[in-house]
């Protein structure tokens, strides 16, 4: 993988170690990834593969074992107001209304109050969430809860989206339009997001690039780009190319060698 000046985030030979009693465990193993500015990439892998554990080191929420994790070119070293992180739950504060949940990170921020007030509202706009601005998160249903989760990372403007399975709890439906809504969020307000998921078909709906990772030891296993034109719609949902590089990610997902850096078979 090669390393450019120009990588928004820039993963380079992360290994991450946890201390066990009796062993040592690698949860990732000489993990290397690039990722360019406003670029979608989504994580792909078995349960345990250390998805979330690369997503934490460039949050800043971990540290790696060795290698160094880089945004901007800056050594990541805790976390940042430029990286927005959205995780499966949903994280909101229960005694916030929708409103004061988005217009918290900005309060964080410093902006002032007519200021944070004209931001929220147009993010909860952008979300689809105007009749519920005053309401509190237990009156959502789970996907309006991260429609504002979603809308409080946007609104403190971070340049990078990190997302740790943010639909993984919701029903198929649900699923998809938030997937959409994502998508339209993403091509309106650019950002660089890396999104994680186990959910083969969200992974390639989305990216630009899907990420294989692989488990024992936590890898790249492959990757493989979306050459699929945005806006995704229903038809390209339901395109033979897209239908044939899902079964290319399914493949490299659930068919993946045992052992130490096996890679893919070539296609
Ligand atoms: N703090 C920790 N201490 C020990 N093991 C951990 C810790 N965090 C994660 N692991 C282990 O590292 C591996 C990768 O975890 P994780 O990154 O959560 O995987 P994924 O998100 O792909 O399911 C798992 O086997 C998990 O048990
Ligand atoms: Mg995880």
């Amino acid at each position: 993988m090669t390393t450019t000046a120009t990588s928004k985030i820039s993963v380079q030979a992360v290994h991450k170690v946890f201390p066990l009693k009796n062993d040592d465990f690698v949860a990732l193993d000489r993990v290397s990834l690039d990722i360019a500015d406003n670029e979608f990439v989504t994580v792909v892998g078995p349960s345990g593969c250390g998805k979330s554990t690369l997503m934490n080191i460039l949050a800043g929420l971990e540290t790696p074992t060795d290698g160094v994790a880089l945004v901007d070119g800056i050594r990541v070293d805790g976390p940042g107001p430029e990286r927005g992180v959205i995780f499966q739950q949903y994280a909101l504060f229960p005694w916030l209304t929708v409103r004061k949940n988005i217009e918290f990170g900005l309060k964080l921020a410093g902006l002032g109050r007519e200021e944070r007030r004209e931001r929220a509202e147009y993010f909860i706009r952008i979300v689809g969430l105007e009749q519920f601005a005053d309401a509190l998160p237990k009156m959502l249903s789970g996907g309006m809860k991260q429609r504002c989760a979603i809308a409080r990372a946007y609104a403190v403007n971070p340049s990078i989206l990190l997302m740790d399975e943010p639909f993984g709890a919701l029903d198929a439906l649900t699923r998809v339009t938030l997937q959409e809504q994502l998508l339209e969020t993403w091509s309106r307000e650019k950002r660089t997001v890396m999104f994680i998921t186990h959910d083969v078909d969200e992974a390639v709906f989305l990216a630009n690039r899907v990420v294989v990772m692989a488990a024992r030891p936590g890898r790249v296993y492959d990757v493989i780009d979306v050459d699929l034109p945005y806006p995704r719609t229903e038809e390209v949902r339901l395109s033979p190319e897209f239908g044939e590089l899902r079964n290319r990610v399914w493949h490299a997902v659930y068919h993946q060698t045992a052992g130490t850096h096996a890679g893919p078979p070539s296609h």
